[in-house]
């Protein structure tokens, strides 16, 4: 019988369900799925085990209210937590899901303590930082799922407007997971061009700005929910490439200290993802104004975890 690694998606949600079919589909692992709602993992994880005949798939998935089945697993996927919902403000959809997030990483702390944690719930490089302080995880175990998606946006939207295909298209997003993500346009290529001698600058700009606001874009249409079939891709991308040993090169929300010039804060940077988690962070040039962003965006994230701590001092436990 062959033995395939154990990955455990917590929130069997839009993107917890989506994350844990796409890897059963794809041969990657056996899942456990855990969700606080009753029934909700349980049914979801039925419904895809009854999808295995059809799609040829062998992996198991499990769906489970219990905690303790995070045991054993190679890695663990949080997507636990809250959307904002009208009249919420960002302190209360920061301290509510530190609230979920926070109890999830200690628990796995104790349970799976050889684990690589990918953290999805937002905000995410809040999430990242914190998720890092509760397990106690060495660095290169904890990290965040933002810029593989962010970069994604960027690369559809560029092959939507030149008619090509989208993995012809490279690009990579750095920085927060939010406003202040930074696009590295000068290192856009499109079947290897530089993307400036395709597209006129003005133009290009636009498609940046709708990447920055590609999860609000699609919060719009949608009006109940958020994107989940593109997140949930780009989790599975970064799944692979860690079961994978693939040292494959991907932006991912990191604890720095000292590379790129910041320390002691979260932000998205590329990063060589293996067996260990994050294997390197990879230095790629960038120029003058994108190393400034990156600062802006990683100043922007620090503030948010100043306003985390002074949260939980000031009597609101997370
Ligand atoms: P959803 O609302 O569909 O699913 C969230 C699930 O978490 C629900 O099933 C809920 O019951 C569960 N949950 C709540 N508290 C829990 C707990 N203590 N333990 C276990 N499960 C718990 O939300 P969706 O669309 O799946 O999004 C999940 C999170 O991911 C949100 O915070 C969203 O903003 C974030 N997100 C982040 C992205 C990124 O690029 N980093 C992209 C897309 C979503
Ligand atoms: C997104 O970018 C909501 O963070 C989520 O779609």
């Amino acid at each position: 019988m062959t033995t395939r690694p154990k990955v455990s998606v917590i929130g069997a949600g839009q993107v917890g369900a989506t994350t844990a079919h796409l890897l059963a589909l794809k041969g990657l692992a056996d899942v456990t799925l855990i969700d606080i709602v009753e029934g909700l993992a349980q049914g979801k994880a039925l419904d895809m085990t009854q999808s295995a005949p059809i799609e040829g798939f062998a992996g198991r998935v499990e769906g489970t209210t219990d905690f303790s089945a995070m045991a054993e697993s190679r890695a663990v996927v949080i997507t636990a937590g809250l959307a904002r919902k009208p009249g919420m403000s960002r302190d209360d959809l920061l301290i509510a899901n530190a609230n979920i997030v926070g109890p999830i990483v200690e628990r796995l702390a104790r349970v799976a303590s050889e684990a690589v944690i990918i953290v999805v719930t937002n905000p995410l490089d809040i999430m990242v930082a914190l998720a890092l302080q509760r397990s106690g995880f060495p660095r290169q175990r904890v990290m965040g799922m933002a810029g593989v998606l962010d970069s994604a946006r960027l690369r559809a939207f560029i092959a939507q407007r030149l008619g090509v295909a989208a993995t012809d298209v490279h690009a990579m997003v750095l920085g927060s997971h939010g406003d202040l993500m930074v696009p590295l346009k000068s290192a856009i290529t499109v079947k290897g061009k530089p993307v400036a001698r395709l597209i006129p600058a003005q133009e290009l700009e636009a498609i940046v700005q709708r990447t920055q606001n590609g999860g609000a874009e699609i919060v719009g249409l949608l009006k109940t929910g958020s994107a989940f079939y593109a997140p949930a891709s780009s989790v599975v991308a970064m799944v692979g490439a860690i079961l994978k040993n693939q040292h494959t090169v991907l932006p991912v929300c990191a604890w720095l200290e000292g590379e790129y010039g910041l320390r002691d804060v979260c932000v998205g940077v590329p990063a060589e993802l293996g067996a260990k988690g994050i294997e390197r962070i990879v230095d790629v040039p960038l120029t003058t104004d994108e190393r400034a962003a990156l600062t802006a965006s990683a100043e922007q994230v620090r503030a948010g975890m100043k306003s985390l701590a002074a949260l939980q001092t000031s009597g609101r436990p997370a």
